[in-house]
């Protein structure tokens, strides 16, 4: 009987389980919430493979056919596709995320680092809401060139298209809504250009076939998903790890230059991905001694991975200084994270500012009434409550 990932338990703490799965063999069957019953790779070297694995893809080889236009338009990215629409989609927007190009951001991040911290009431308070949240959010609608003034309506219909079913009656509504945004995005700048990512994409579409207008919303649309969902929960969940042993905090205050590999050792032991993005057997595929036919579909578990003790030295132990950190964080092979420049220079600002300006930060509720975010897919926090000190 395959395990059942619904139970809310395993929200709360999913590691005890993923352990006693690893133990018990490298990939598994599991029932989702949904009730759909599919593979689980639980150990690091079959997900590092699997990753990388041509006939572990995203169609299954086939031409997808949505069931709308809504769903059309906002599945044509490249976190959904093959090659060869992977590697045109991909090498559209690379440019904008090479190592140099985030590099030059660093000014324009710390200034809005620091502008929060300057925001912080002398009162408890959430510090996703004050910090964790605007800030990579700032950052990409920044890059693209948008008003960050309607983060909230965005984060609201993005929480339920990646909240998998425990919002399923609100998805066709909120992706609708998403699609109506982006298209009013994109007209707004098509009226008038800028020096901005959006403007630069549209000017790929406008002057050539090589982006459909679907693909142009799908990659808007993944942008700012990736901008809003994922970086927040690193910063998140670093602070939690963090605050809930003081003396891991009171540590990191005191030797800012562990700031780089403690971002890493947050992305390994929290991975804000937890599963990578769905994937389909394209012909009968042997993982770890088990025959998955063709179109079986295939969860490859990153959290899961980045705490197999055959891979990584006392995995269950947080240390803050891990020299050699292999995590699986940001995925691996075609796929892997277009944007993990980003999202590391985001999190080394955040916490390098958060550090200094407040070395007194603590908890301000019992770890235990902590509640995590719902779905396989992302891990993260509600809120963390905090006294500033
Ligand atoms: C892909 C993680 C931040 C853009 C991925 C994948 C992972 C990941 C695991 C691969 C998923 C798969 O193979 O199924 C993360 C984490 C982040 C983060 C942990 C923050 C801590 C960002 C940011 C951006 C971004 C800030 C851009 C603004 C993308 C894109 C892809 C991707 C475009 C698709 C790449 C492709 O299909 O070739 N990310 N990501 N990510 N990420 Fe990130």
């Amino acid at each position: 009987m395959p395990d059942n990932l619904a139970d809310p338990t395993f929200h709360a703490n999913p590691h005890p389980s993923y352990a006693s799965w690893r133990r018990e063999g490298p990939i598994r069957q599991v029932r989702l919430a949904s009730g759909a019953v599919v593979w689980l790779i639980t150990r690091y070297d079959e997900a590092r493979r699997a990753l990388a694995d041509p006939r572990i893809s995203k169609t299954g080889g086939d031409d997808r056919h949505p069931s709308n236009a809504v769903e059309q338009a906002l599945s044509r990215h490249m976190l959904a596709a093959d090659p060869p629409d992977h590697t045109r989609l991909r090498r559209l927007v690379s440019a904008a995320f090479t190592a140099r190009r985030i590099e030059a951001l660093r000014p324009r991040i710390s200034d809005i680092a620091e502008d929060l911290l300057d925001r912080f009431p002398g009162t408890p308070f959430d510090l996703i809401d004050a910090y964790a949240f605007p800030l990579p959010i700032q950052v990409i609608c920044e890059l693209l060139g948008i008003p960050a003034d309607d983060r909230d309506a965005f984060r609201a219909w993005s929480d339920i298209i990646v909240g998998g079913v425990a919002y399923q009656d609100q998805f066709p509504g909120a992706a609708a809504a998403m699609v109506g945004y982006i298209q009013g995005l994109l007209a707004a700048r098509r009226a008038e250009p800028g020096e901005d990512l959006l403007s630069g994409l549209i000017g790929v579409r406008d002057s050539g076939d090589s982006l459909t207008e679907d693909e142009l919303i799908s990659m808007v649309f993944l942008l700012l998903l990736a901008g809003h969902e994922t970086t927040v929960n690193l910063i998140g969940n670093g602070a939690y790890l963090l605050l809930s042993r003081p003396e891991r905090w009171e540590r990191l205050c005191a030797e800012p230059a562990l700031i780089p590999t403690a971002v890493e050792e947050f992305l390994r032991y929290e991975s804000p991905v937890e599963t990578a993005t769905y994937r389909i057997t394209t012909e009968e595929v042997e993982i770890g001694g088990c025959t998955l036919p063709a179109r079986s579909p295939v969860l490859i578990g990153l959290l899961s991975a980045n705490h197999d003790g055959d891979r990584f030295d006392d995995a269950d132990d947080v240390a803050l200084d891990r020299a050699h950190n292999p995590h699986l964080a940001f995925g691996h092979g075609i796929h892997y994270c277009l944007g993990a420049p980003l999202a590391r220079l985001e999190a080394q600002i955040a916490f390098t500012a958060l550090t200094r300006r407040y070395p007194g930060l603590r908890l301000a509720v019992d770890e235990s009434e902590l509640v995590w975010r719902p779905g396989l897919l992302l891990r993260g926090l509600f809120t963390l409550p905090v006294t500033p000190g």
